[in-house]
């Protein structure tokens, strides 16, 4: 990745930060989570990232990149926390949930299902896929979701599975009776995800970058949308073939609506709307 230092460069808030700050920044993000961060995005740095200075009751943002790339669990944590992008909702990209159900609905009786979501964010993928997954299969097989991300604190609201109401409107009615429970009291206006939805989904924190991934065995179903956006055309790559290596290979990819695949045509082949199979 070109690393513009730019040294010159100055935000004009309450701490120093500098395009030399900026660009050690981007340095370790990439490095740790492949995460290219444009040149352009300085003023959402500082914005995001600000409130850790507070926290630390540091001065300046060379003394607090100093701390990150010491390499402190805790403030590593922090600050990938702060600078990932979660956007997300239910039933986004719905077509791939209308391909995954036709899947299912054909699927003889037998071994459990298995799906990851791989760039889970705060529960609204996985607990679409749990919700298409139990309808399809009608409680002939089960379904397992494992639910991926690196950001620790999208994860604690996925675990949980709380959401303002107004974040269904992308979910049919008769699902929002069948998986919600409706919040009342000083719960006004949020639902939960009910239990037996919740148990379908375990959420565990995954650095897609990490040398290790801890799973065993293969996937029949992989989402992995939305994120490859962020790296780079080589962190793109050497990720896409690690997925070949997890993915059933009668399984299905999912991707994000502005990711191709074309530079993984030895590995994929399409086979849908951002939908690809293993090449055999
Ligand atoms: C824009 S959200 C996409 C969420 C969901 N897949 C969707 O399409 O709606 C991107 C997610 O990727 C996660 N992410 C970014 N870099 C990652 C990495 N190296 N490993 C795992 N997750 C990562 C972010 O924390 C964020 O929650």
């Amino acid at each position: 990745m070109p690393l513009t230092g730019g040294g010159a460069a100055q935000h004009a808030g309450q701490f120093e930060f500098t395009g030399d700050d900026f660009a050690r920044i981007r340095a370790f993000i990439y490095r740790y989570a492949g995460i290219a961060l444009a040149p352009g995005k300085m003023d959402m740095v500082y914005s995001r990232l600000a409130r850790r200075l507070r926290a630390r009751g540091v001065a300046s943002f060379s003394d607090y990149i100093s701390i990150v790339e010491g390499g402190e669990p805790e403030e590593v944590e922090a600050f990938i926390n702060a600078l990932t992008t979660n956007m997300t909702s239910f039933f986004r990209e719905p077509h791939h949930f209308k391909t995954l159900a036709e899947r299912l609905a054909h699927r003889p009786a037998g071994r459990a299902v298995t799906i990851w979501s791989c760039a889970s964010s705060s529960g609204e993928e996985p607990y679409s896929i749990a919700m298409t997954a139990q309808d399809a299969l009608g409680g002939r097989t089960q379904a397992s979701i494992l639910a991926t991300d690196i950001d620790t604190n999208v994860l604690a609201r996925g675990r949980e599975g709380i959401y303002p109401v107004d974040q269904l409107d992308k979910v049919p009615e008769a699902y929002r009776r069948r998986f919600f429970l409706r919040g009342d009291g000083k719960n006004e206006g949020f639902v939960r995800v009910k239990e037996d939805l919740r148990r379908m989904v375990s959420f565990k924190r995954l650095n897609l970058l990490d040398h290790e991934w801890p799973m065993r065995g293969r996937f029949d179903f992989i989402f992995c949308r939305n994120v490859m956006i962020y790296f780079d055309r080589n962190t793109q790559q050497a990720i896409l073939e690690r997925i070949a290596r997890v993915l059933q290979p009668d399984g299905l990819l999912f991707v994000g609506h502005s990711e191709s695949l074309h530079h993984a045509q030895d590995l994929f082949r399409i086979c849908g709307n951002t939908t690809y199979a293993l090449r055999s």
